[in-house]
C-alpha cells in the first residue's frame, strides 16, 4: 500500500470507484437515509454559504457527487434556481425523487471524459476527501466554471480527535478516519488546505469558513457517526486500533443524555473564476 509523504497511516490504493464500493456502498439499505442525517447537520450552513455567494434565480448550477440530493433540492426550492445538475456515479437517490429543474446525471467525475458543460456555480460536499488527487480535481472542476462562476468546496476537517486523550469516541473516531484512508483511500489531512488548491486552479476572491456542529444526544450528526461507524466497522476494526467492544461503547457514549461533544466539521473554501475580459 502507498503510503505519504509526512504521513503514518498507508493510503489503499487510489482509483475511482472505491468510494461505494468497499465501504457506503448505495445499495445497502438505509445508506440515503445515512446521507441524509449528515446532510441535516449541514445543507443550513451550506445553502446559507451558496445564497451569498449569489446562487438564485438564472445561476447554472452542478453538484457533483449530489448524494440523495438535498443541496440541490435546496437550490431549486429555497433560492430560486431554476436548473441543477447533480452528478453522481450512481444516481439511484436522485431519480427516485423527481423534481423540476433537477437533472440527474450518471458520470464519474474523475473521468477524463467527464465535460457536464459550464455552469455558474460548481459544488461539491464531503466528495474530495474521497478521491484520489484533490489538486487535480480542484483544477478540473474550476475548468467547469463560466467567466465569473463559483467553485464551492466543502470537506471535513476534524479538529477534536487527533490530540484529544483517547476516550470511547476519540479511539473509534481515529479508527474510522484510519480504516477508511486503508481501505478506500479517504483523506482529510490536505483539507485545510483547501484554499491554497483554489488559488493554484487560478481562481480569485478565494475565501473559507469551517462550521463545527455539537454531538448532541439524538442529533442527526450523533446519529450520522453512529450509522457510519457500523458501515465502516470492518474497516475500522482491520486497523487494530477498536474492537467491535470498542465501537458499540462509543455509539452508547454517543447516545448518553451526558455526552458532550464536538463532531468533525465541514470546512467550506469557495473561489471565483475571472470574469471575461470585457
Ligand atoms: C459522502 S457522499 C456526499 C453526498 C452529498 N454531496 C452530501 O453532502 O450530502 C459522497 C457522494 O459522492 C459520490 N461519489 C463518490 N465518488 C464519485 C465520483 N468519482 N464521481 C461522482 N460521484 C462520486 C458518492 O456516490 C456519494 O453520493
Amino acid at each position: 500500500m502507498a503510503r505519504e509523504e509526512g504521513t503514518s497511516a498507508p493510503r489503499a490504493p487510489q482509483g475511482p470507484g472505491l468510494y461505494g464500493e468497499r465501504v457506503f456502498r448505495p445499495q445497502d439499505e438505509g445508506e440515503a437515509e445515512r446521507i441524509d442525517l449528515g446532510a441535516l447537520a449541514y445543507d443550513a450552513t451550506t445553502l446559507a454559504r451558496l445564497t451569498q455567494l449569489g446562487a438564485g434565480p438564472g445561476t447554472r448550477c452542478l453538484d457533483v457527487g449530489a448524494g440523495t440530493g438535498t443541496v440541490a433540492r435546496a437550490l431549486l426550492r429555497e433560492a430560486g434556481v431554476a436548473e441543477v445538475v447533480a452528478v453522481d456515479r450512481d444516481i439511484r437517490f436522485l431519480t427516485a425523487e423527481p423534481v423540476p429543474g433537477l437533472t440527474p446525471l450518471e458520470a464519474d467525475a474523475t473521468s477524463p471524459d467527464f465535460a457536464p458543460g459550464l455552469f455558474d456555480l460548481v459544488h461539491a460536499r464531503f466528495v474530495l476527501m474521497h478521491l484520489p488527487h484533490p489538486a487535480r480535481m480542484a483544477a478540473r472542476l474550476s475548468a467547469l466554471l463560466a467567466p465569473g462562476g463559483i467553485l464551492v468546496l466543502s470537506d471535513a476537517v476534524d479538529l477534536t480527535t487527533e490530540n484529544a486523550p483517547p476516550t470511547p469516541y476519540t479511539t473509534a473516531m481515529r479508527a474510522m478516519w484510519r480504516g477508511l484512508r486503508e481501505t478506500i483511500g479517504t483523506d482529510v489531512s490536505w483539507v485545510p488546505g483547501c484554499p491554497r488548491l483554489l488559488a493554484d486552479a487560478g481562481l480569485e476572491e478565494v475565501a473559507a469558513e469551517i462550521h463545527v456542529p455539537p454531538l448532541l444526544p439524538g442529533s442527526p450528526i450523533s446519529r450520522f457517526w453512529a450509522g457510519t461507524w457500523d458501515r465502516a466497522r470492518i474497516a475500522m476494526v482491520g486497523t487494530g486500533l477498536v474492537d467491535d467492544a470498542g465501537i458499540d461503547e462509543a455509539q452508547r457514549r454517543l447516545e448518553s443524555p451526558a455526552y458532550a461533544g464536538l463532531s468533525p466539521g465541514m470546512l467550506t473554501a469557495w473561489g471565483r473564476r475571472p470574469a471575461a475580459p470585457p
